[in-house]
């Protein structure tokens, strides 16, 4: 049997600071990465260009299952056009948490997820990495912080892509989509049993991902 790359897995609430972590543990590994929200978020936002109803199980799957969409140079192609900025915004961001709900998306995407585990190995952020995606996942992270700092990192993010929201929207919204995402039956959000549980609220980018990178050496 040939042995499966290494994957280390990073879930957490929006805002947690996942996708910043994951980007630097990978660079400093030389691993491949995987943004899994993207590709809800790509769903989401292909189901809206296309008219398709939140409410339309089947259809909701089939946009996840033919999804036509490159990831090139840091850029991110959907049939062809560039998104890369347009599925950042929180509007797609609550709309892809609506979609993700849905259990035909979910396995939809599952076989594209776990193709990119490929060698020399494989970061994977998200909300179910741990405890449905790869489930045997060596090394899992469960990273989280108070809804008022992920709020405000969430606001520095959106600021520097130019979109300007108020703090007290940002702090509502990421606690009507932690309640979404953790109260779902399918894949809901949270740690698996045997991960690393991580509370960034008062670390810095770099202690978290020193603090990571530990765990993976061992
Ligand atoms: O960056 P942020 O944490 O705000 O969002 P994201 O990781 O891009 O994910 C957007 C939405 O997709 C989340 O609110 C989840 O509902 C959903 N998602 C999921 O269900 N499973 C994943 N593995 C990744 C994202």
């Amino acid at each position: 049997m040939t042995q499966q790359a290494p994957v280390i897995t990073i879930d957490g609430p929006a805002g947690s600071g996942k996708g910043t972590i994951a980007k630097l543990v990978a660079k400093k590994l030389g691993w491949h990465i995987l943004d899994s929200g993207v590709l809800y978020r790509l769903t989401a936002y292909a189901a809206l260009q296309k008219n398709i109803s939140f409410d339309d199980e089947d259809g909701l799957a089939q946009v996840a299952r033919t999804l036509d969409v490159v990831f090139a140079d840091g850029e991110i192609l959907l049939e062809g056009q560039k998104v890369t900025e347009a599925i950042r915004s929180q509007e797609c961001g609550n709309a892809a948490s609506k979609v993700a709900a849905c259990g035909k998306v979910r396995e939809a995407l599952l076989q594209r997820q776990r193709d990119f585990r490929q060698a020399p190995g494989l970061v994977a952020d998200g909300r179910d990495m741990g405890t449905v995606v790869f489930k045997d996942a060596p090394v899992k992270i469960y990273l989280t912080a108070s809804a008022k700092e992920r709020a405000k990192r969430r606001l520095n993010q959106l600021k520097e892509i130019g979109i300007n929201v108020s703090l007290t929207r940002l702090i509502r919204e990421i606690e009507e989509r932690d309640d979404r995402d953790m109260n779902r039956s399918e894949a809901p959000l949270k740690p698996a049993e045997d991960a690393i549980c991580i509370d960034s609220s008062d670390m810095s980018i770099e202690q978290v991902v020193n603090k990571v990178i530990v765990f993976i050496d061992k």
